[in-house]
């Protein structure tokens, strides 16, 4: 049984339609990436299944019954863990702040409790060791760390509170290659702890290297699920791009081409030949 399954679910917002009739399961122990161009309703989504948005149409279901999540709380405490794009962590506070924000473990000074900084540090310097992290301090500010540190510190969050999903949007699109590649060896980590990881990414290449499934979004629907087997790196990138989208716009550039002079058409048709050879390659 998937932990989640999204049945024909549609969003809108006034008169745009975000998404319309998708369908994903995410299963445990996989990775699930979620592609798509800009605006393609990739955030909707997630914000969906992380109880940020309420469907306006179709049901979500937790572990094979409907649910209705009414916060990010609630989808946090059925093990749906997100970690947004900008991280949502103080840069001035420590790590180990971080790490816990909000769920602080406590120690009994007299009447008052306060936070237990020794243990925080020392649960904090363990867990970032076993992604094989180590830090110099934990109580070092966050804002010291580099992006692929920060994405790393917030995996590691998630899979010590306990996550059964781990949505992660964009995480190594503001990093460089040797970064990006450890980020993605996280993702491999917690996949193998069993967590359904949820990915998502303008990038072929990274989904390709650590994807087990792959939904392709286009304007708010989906242009399906594939495994990995069904599907090659070069078809999923035609999907992203829009295929149709690019024929269209050969034969359009054709057309200006034809009722321009030669000299000036010259180019256009170029440029529509490259685009249909690349949309020919799709079909
Ligand atoms: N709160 C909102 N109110 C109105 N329209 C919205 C809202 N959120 C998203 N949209 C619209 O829904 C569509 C999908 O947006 P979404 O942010 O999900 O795309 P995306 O795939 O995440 O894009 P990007 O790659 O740029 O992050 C867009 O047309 C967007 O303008
Ligand atoms: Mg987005």
């Amino acid at each position: 049984m998937p932990i989640i399954e999204l049945k024909d679910v549609t969003k809108t917002f006034g008169r745009v339609n975000a998404l319309r009739g998708i369908s994903v399961k995410i299963e445990a122990g996989e990775v699930h990436c979620l592609l798509g161009d800009n605006g393609a309703g990739k955030s909707t989504l997630i914000k969906i299944l992380s109880g940020v948005h309420r469907p306006s149409q179709g049901t979500y279901e937790f572990e094979g019954k409907p649910v209705e999540l009414r916060s990010p709380r609630e989808a946090l405490d059925l093990g749906i863990a997100t970690v947004f794009q900008d991280l949502a962590m103080l840069p001035l506070m420590s790590i180990t702040r971080n790490f816990f924000l909000g769920r602080e473990p406590q120690k009994k000074l007299g009447p008052v409790a306060v936070f237990d900084s020794r243990t925080a540090s020392s649960i904090t310097n363990d867990e970032l060791k076993k992604i094989g992290i180590t830090l110099r301090d934990p109580d070092q500010a966050v804002g010291t760390l580099s992006g692929g540190e920060r994405q790393a510190v917030a995996i590691a969050r998630a899979v010590y509170f306990g996550a059964r999903v781990l949505i992660l949007d964009e995480p190594t699109s503001a990093l460089g290659v040797k970064e990006a590649a450890v980020v993605l060896k996280y993702i491999v980590q917690a996949k193998t702890k069993g967590i359904g990881v949820i990915f998502i990414t303008h990038n072929v290449h990274h989904a390709w290297a650590v994807g087990d499934t792959f939904t392709v979004l286009n304007r708010g629907t989906s242009y399906g699920t594939f495994k990995k087997a069904d599907v090659t790196r070069e078809r999923l990138l035609q999907m992203m791009a829009g295929g149709e989208e690019l024929e269209e716009l050969a034969v359009e550039l054709e057309l200006i081409a034809k009722r321009d002079s030669p000299e000036a058409g010259k180019l256009e048709q170029q440029v529509a030949k490259v685009l249909e050879d690349e949309a020919g390659e799709s079909h």
